[in-house]
């Protein structure tokens, strides 16, 4: 602990955390270990914000609404723009569930509860089973293949697609947009960069305002996703186009780089374990919790999220001051060992009680059906087809993107398939 400007700070430095360090990628367990035991809450005086790294102070944070999810109340955020000079992208970035305030965003939740619920959702398994079968079909039975490549950057664009009720013919036009989406909000990118990627997802924001607005004039917008989100009601009270173009944008933003790493770490975690991997064989009644237990070990966010105080305040012993910024260091807690015994061990049996993978409180992800969807029909397929697939060399010859904005991305994960010797064996 060091002294500080600030009476009874408790602060950290680059040394003890620097998340963007490749050491750190690699290999951050010891790190955050320290974090969650020493330094739960504390102002890290390079990069210039809190950060909290415990479970328990975690919980507590994500529960707390002074701690705002909109960068609007950012010290640092760029000034308002009027709604008549924005774009559509800037349009439904300030409709949406990170921006609006807290009353404002549990109508929005309470408004997009019908197209997230069962009868819409459920339909889902049967939309994106094929794509997960036309995905290992590509992969054939080769002695080995690239998970990332092959899976990872397949699946995620096209079952948020499906989700939405993308037409099989606009996919592409649908995965262009979606690029495009996700670079716009990547903090690390060059501004020009950022500016160019908004302008190219103006058309896909203009083809879903058009098909909101030609659903809205049918004497009934259907029961779909979209649909669903047109009809919602409280009251009489309802999405506007762009609250409904803001939950797709959401859905991309937060559901894409998201299940790219989910796929890449379920694979690593199972191949790596293989007593684990035949565990689930035996008994896929676990895969759900296998899914979340998968995530929360394989941790791969490296600044997972953030918040905005939105006013002065005391908490857990520490002066927060309106307009600073904190670093909800989230998957520190995943593997917090005040929470959970031998966090590191992979045990798809655990009782995941309180676990923080999908957050928690109000902001609590909107996405797990499509995770457990997405996730468990893309693991089924992998037992069924290669039953004795290992990692290639022990460590599948993993590779990270360093450069990645927020996550600690595998960029490279090669299977071993085993599938000639099963042939043979069979
Ligand atoms: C694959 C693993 C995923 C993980 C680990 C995950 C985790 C999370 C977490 C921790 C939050 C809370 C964020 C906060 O409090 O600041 C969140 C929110 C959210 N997630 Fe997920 N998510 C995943 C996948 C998805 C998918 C596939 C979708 C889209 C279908 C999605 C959509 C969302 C949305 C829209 C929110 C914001 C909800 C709100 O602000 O009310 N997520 N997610």
């Amino acid at each position: 602990m060091s002294a500080s400007a600030e009476a009874g700070r408790i602060e950290i430095d680059g040394k003890l955390f620097n998340p963007y360090s490749k050491d750190f990628i690699r290999s951050p367990w010891a790190t955050w270990e320290k974090l969650a035991l020493e330094y739960p809450v504390a102002w890290h005086k390079d990069l210039q914000m809190w950060v909290v790294s415990s479970h328990d102070a975690l919980l507590d944070m994500l529960k707390d609404n002074r701690f705002s999810t909109s960068y609007k109340h950012w010290e640092h955020a760029p000034p308002a723009k009027p709604f008549e000079q924005q774009n559509h992208f800037e349009r439904a970035i300030d409709a949406g569930l990170f921006v609006v305030d807290p009353k404002a965003h549990l109508r929005l939740r309470k408004l997009t509860m019908p197209a997230f619920s069962k009868p819409v959702m459920g339909k889902i398994d049967a939309k994106i089973r094929d794509l997960v079968v036309t995905c290992f079909d590509e992969i054939g039975t080769p002695e080995q293949f690239d998970a990332y490549a092959m899976i990872a950057t397949k699946l995620p664009v096209r079952s948020i697609a499906r989700m939405v009720g993308v037409p099989t013919n606009m996919e592409d036009f649908f995965h262009d947009f979606a690029v495009s989406v996700v670079k716009s909000t990547r903090i690390n990118l060059p501004q020009k960069e950022r500016e160019k990627s908004m302008q190219e997802s103006l058309a896909g924001f203009q083809y879903f305002l058009d098909l909101i607005r030609e659903r809205r004039a049918l004497p009934h917008p259907g029961d779909d996703f979209i649909g669903s989100l047109i009809s919602a009601s409280d009251d009489g009270d309802r999405l506007t186009d762009y609250q409904i173009v803001a939950v797709i944008q959401a859905v991309i933003v937060a559901g894409s780089d998201t299940a790219t790493d989910l796929h890449t770490y379920a694979i690593k975690g199972l191949l790596g374990n293989p007593q684990q991997y035949a565990l689930l064989r035996e008994r896929p009644e676990l895969m759900e919790n296998a899914i979340i237990e998968l995530l929360r070990v394989g941790a791969f966010g490296k600044t997972p999220q953030f918040r905005f105080v939105s006013e002065d305040l005391d908490w857990r012993g520490q002066h927060f001051r309106k307009g600073q910024s904190v670093l909800l260091n989230l998957t520190a807690g995943w593997v917090d060992p005040q929470k959970w015994e031998n966090p590191l061990q992979l045990d798809i049996t655990r009782r995941l009680d309180g676990n923080i993978v999908f957050g928690a409180g109000a902001h609590f992800c909107i996405g797990t059906y499509l995770v457990r969807v997405q996730g468990g029909l893309m693991i089924q397929e992998l037992m069924k087809r290669f039953p004795d697939a290992e990692l290639l060399d022990g460590d599948g010859h993993l590779e990270y993107d360093y450069n990645h904005h927020n996550a600690r991305r595998i960029n490279r994960l090669i299977v071993k398939t085993n599938a000639v010797a099963q042939r043979k064996a069979a």
